[in-house]
């Protein structure tokens, strides 16, 4: 990147067309170059040597690191404001690289309840084979001084949650981490950097499924962790021990994404508050959980914690899940399908994907009712959308 005006913070939609990117010479691409290679020449033994005596860092092997994914993680950081980054080959390769960073065997987490389906199954079914007690709260954060022990080393959250948009205090979450010396955790995935930067707030590393805001065109499965240098470089040995590396051709498409991310992200809220408010008013809909409206019980802290409500939206049907199931066969415009984040708008049950496999009383801790609709606004026209819905509802 050119150097920014002096003393003058570029905006989100500047850094995320040009931090990263070496343009520096005459004849560099304006696109990112795809560095297509799983190896790196040196030219001669004592470059490798001295790469090998950690006396000067050099690319060597795409799992270790490589020109594109480099591009991919500075524009991140910088987005989040974070001193480094990493991406990987899917949230979920962030997610469980970091916290095994991070964790030993006999620790304990915190972590709310309301997570993402694959994150709490990854604390349910995996960790404690690993000997790692997980400690599940309310997004509200009541009673977590009780849940604190000396083993506690981490605090792990998402904000909004999913499905439900339930939002966890984020000042609230940092004073607590900072008073029991906690590592603290998010999943940004559904606000995205543009409308949340947990990093400057005094969070210790910011993850992502990178497949949805980030990236934004539902084609490439992606993750990013993005903290101070000395975590990140831990989480990157991590990462090259458990392999979970991103491919080039993914960082290329991560990064184009990103290049209109606040573009698509001011959109899509625009367009989300339309369509909450829309069904709020529908007779057939008991319930929208949406942070923009100011029946949601959140909707106070967002206004202060966030710089717009998002782009995802549930709600519950009075006819429960056959009416659920009803209305998701019959949209037009919206898909039926999983993921988020993408142009394209999306419908799905929760109960039937990222919720699958889980208890009655699992659900019920997540909010999760079997008549309960996700969706995911996409970049469609907004008079289509409201269209397709009311044709679906009727
Ligand atoms: C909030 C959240 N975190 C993490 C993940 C996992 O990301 P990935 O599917 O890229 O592994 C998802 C995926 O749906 C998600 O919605």
């Amino acid at each position: 990147m050119k150097k920014p005006v002096k003393g003058r913070r570029l905006a989100d939609s500047t850094i995320a067309i040009h931090a990263g990117e070496d343009r520096f010479h005459r004849s560099v691409p304006v696109g990112t170059a795809i560095a297509r290679t799983s190896n790196f020449t040196f030219a001669n033994t004592e470059e490798l040597k001295l790469w090998a005596e950690g006396k000067r860092p050099a690319y060597i092997y795409t799992r270790y690191g490589n020109p594109t994914l480099s591009v991919a993680e500075e524009k991140i950081a910088a987005l989040e404001g974070a001193e480094a980054a990493i991406v990987t080959a899917s949230g979920m390769a962030a997610i469980s690289s970091a916290l095994l960073t991070v964790l030993k065997t006999g620790d304990e987490v915190i972590a709310t309840r309301a997570l993402y389906g694959g994150t709490y199954r990854l604390m349910r079914d995996v960790f404690p084979r690993m000997g790692i007690v997980v400690r599940h709260l309310e997004t509200d954060l009541a009673g977590i001084e009780r849940l604190v022990n000396p083993r506690t080393k981490v605090l792990y959250i998402e904000t909004p949650t999913n499905p439900t948009l339930r939002l966890v205090d984020l000042q609230k979450a940092i004073a607590f981490a900072n008073e029991w010396d906690l590592i603290s955790l998010i999943d940004n995935t559904f606000a995205s950097p543009v409308l949340q930067k947990p990093i400057a707030m005094g969070f210790d590393l910011v993850m992502h499924s990178a497949t949805k805001y980030l990236a934004g065109h539902s084609d490439v499965i992606a993750g990013v962790a993005a903290g101070s240098r000395a975590l990140i470089g831990k989480i990157r040995d991590m990462i090259i021990h458990l392999g979970g590396s991103m491919d080039p051709e993914a960082a290329f498409l991560l990064i184009r994404g990103m290049k209109t991310l606040e573009l698509r992200m001011r959109r899509q809220c625009e367009t989300a508050l339309a369509i909450a408010r829309f069904l709020q008013k529908h007779p057939k809909v008991s319930r929208v959980h949406y942070p923009g409206l100011a029946s949601h019980p959140d909707h106070a802290l967002a206004k202060q914690q966030m710089k717009g409500f998002g782009a995802m939206l549930a709600f519950d049907l009075k006819g429960g899940l056959a009416a659920a199931r009803r209305f998701c066969d019959r949209t037009r415009v919206f898909l039926l399908a999983v993921s988020l984040g993408g142009a394209e708008s999306l419908v799905v049950l929760p109960m039937y994907s990222s919720h699958y496999r889980m208890s009655l009383a699992e659900l019920q801790g997540a909010g999760v009712e079997p008549g309960t609709v996700r969706v995911s606004i996409g970049l469609e026209d907004r008079a289509d959308l409201i269209e397709d819905l009311r044709q679906a509802l009727a």
